[in-house]
């Protein structure tokens, strides 16, 4: 339901707004004239009912009696463009309606097209792009990537939307802008690799405001960002950024961590990441190999809240993510697991358990692909994984909370599993890293996060920067502490904890609460 919102659901007046007026007020900068006005080519090439436009048309106007005593209209101030006939009537008529307000009479150049194939020039472009996923639209994708433009920006794991974007970079003249509100997945997502490359060689953002929430009242998981980008490759200009509360002002050339991932960072923050970047000489996938947990496939016919004897030999103690805790799982596991990754016959008792979900097992892609057979689990991954010593993540969650242990602990694909890459690595001292405030400061900022939630990710925690020291006695040093936390957790040790990493990398705690 929602894919479908986003997809044809238009932009609420007051965002509408919001993009009109950055977007104007950075082509006039403070001194309209009439030479400019009339130089203006605005578009918006997923205008809908046209929310954007109507504004845009109806403020040009009002400006047009400013700078010259009369309301007049171009026919080349507004274009647009939409695959929803529907929607293009409606803009149509809207924008009509508006003209008539001021008596004035013109032809409104909104077509019902598909903008990707666009070619002119707009020195202003405005938009609320559709934002898809590739998953359940793969014909969509299919036909953008047969043309020269979608085999210039297509990449796995991209978003539609990116596509947009990337027509907006294409069709601004020298110095034009174009301001969206979009999703804020593609300031780090692993998919937006080309898209984020082609906004930092081709231009400047000019305006970043990031709401750290949804500006759709249906569409309540997104996170939306408005923002301004000006194709100019001339200058590092200034981007003037709104987030988490707070605004400030840095450079286009400071905007992008080593991976390429845009990072809004103020000042402070920016001396932050760079002290730790400095100190580090690891990062965690060079220690430790990250793995997701199982994916079953079928969770109620694997998964049991009781132990059964005639289960026994595949029988294994399973955790959801809640019983996660910093240091400690919680008590004993509640679930078990029927732990059938194939390298084992089922037994009778278990193939009389499954029989009653084999119509649904039998439907699992795997299965009906013929690479498993129906009573497996679908990705029951490398059991070494779930036996070894480990420090185990909750993929989301509001703290930084790595639990350790030494059982044997099978969980789903939302709980990670950190186990060592070479038996010297000291798992308790990279524990105390990742449990750590600074760790927590560094990953809200660079990581990936959904408003509150960290997202411990595979990508952005393989790429965690460690300082593991060389000095075996500085490990061990942590490394016992933490061993004391886990079995007995002390304020007093976290802090001593806390502070030794803050001192080792040079920096002190951010205000930021985290
Ligand atoms: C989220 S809506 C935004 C509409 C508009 N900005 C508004 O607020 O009224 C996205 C629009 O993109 C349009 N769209 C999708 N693919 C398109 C394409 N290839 N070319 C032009 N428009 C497209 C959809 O029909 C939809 O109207």
């Amino acid at each position: 339901m929602m894919k479908e919102y986003n997809y044809s659901v238009y932009t609420p007046r007051h965002i509408a707004r919001e993009i009109v007026k950055n977007t104007l007020d950075n082509y006039f900068g403070g001194k309209a004239t009439i030479e400019k006005l009339n130089r203006i080519r605005m578009c918006d090439i997923a205008c809908g009912s046209g929310n954007i436009l109507v504004l845009a048309l109806e403020e040009l106007i009002r400006l047009s009696k400013k700078l010259t005593g009369q309301y007049s209209y171009s026919e080349h101030w507004i274009s647009g463009y939409d695959i929803n006939p529907e929607a293009v009537e409606i803009a149509r008529a809207k924008c009509q309606e508006i003209l008539r307000k001021y008596r004035l009479r013109e032809r409104i150049n909104i077509f019902c097209k598909d903008s990707l194939e666009l070619r002119q020039k707009f020195n202003l472009i405005v938009g609320n792009p559709p934002y898809l996923g590739e998953k359940n639209n793969k014909e969509i994708f299919q036909r953008v990537r047969k043309t020269e433009f979608g085999k210039r920006y297509y990449e796995a794991k991209m978003d539609y939307l990116y596509f947009f974007i990337e027509k907006a970079v294409e069709l601004l003249e020298k110095d034009g802008v174009f301001t969206y509100i979009t999703t804020d997945y593609w300031m780090k997502a692993d998919g937006a690799r080309i898209l984020r490359n082609t906004l930092r060689e081709r231009g400047n953002f000019l305006i970043i405001h990031d709401f750290g929430t949804s500006l759709f009242k249906k569409a309540v998981g997104q996170h939306n960002v408005i923002f301004t980008w000006k194709k100019s490759v001339d200058a590092d200009e200034e981007v003037d950024v709104k987030s988490l509360g707070e605004s400030f002002k840095i450079l286009n050339s400071s905007l992008y961590d080593n991976g390429g991932r845009v990072v809004l960072a103020n000042d402070q923050v920016a001396e932050f990441n760079r002290k730790v970047m400095k100190r580090a000489n690891y990062t965690l996938d060079q220690l430790v190999n990250i793995n997701q947990g199982l994916v079953s496939g079928f969770d109620d016919a694997f998964i049991l809240e009781e132990y059964k004897e005639e289960f026994k030999s595949f029988l294994k103690p399973f955790y959801k993510n809640k019983d996660i805790g910093k240091y400690r799982i919680s008590g004993k596991n509640r679930y078990w697991i029927l732990y059938l990754d194939g390298t084992k016959k089922m037994t009778a008792p278990i193939e009389n358990h499954l029989r009653h979900y084999r119509e649904k097992l039998a439907t699992r892609r795997e299965v009906a692909k013929g690479t498993i057979p129906w009573w497996q689990l679908q990705w029951p991954r490398e059991e070494k994984i779930f036996k070894e010593p480990k420090i185990i993540a909750r993929q989301r969650c509001r703290d930084n909370n790595f639990a350790y242990s030494e059982q044997e602990i099978y969980s789903s694909a939302d709980v990670y599993f950190i186990t060592r890459k070479e038996e010297k690595i000291n798992l308790f001292y990279i524990l105390g890293y990742l449990n750590s405030r600074l760790f927590a400061q560094w990953f809200r900022y660079n990581g990936k996060c959904k408003g509150d939630i960290l997202e411990f990710y595979s990508t952005p925690l393989r790429e965690t920067p460690v300082f593991y020291p060389r000095d075996k006695k500085e490990v061990d040093y942590i490394g016992e502490l933490v061993q004391k936390q886990i079995h007995d957790f002390s304020p007093l040790r976290e802090k001593i904890i806390n502070d030794h990493f803050y001192e080792k990398f040079g920096v002190g705690s951010l205000p930021l609460e985290v």
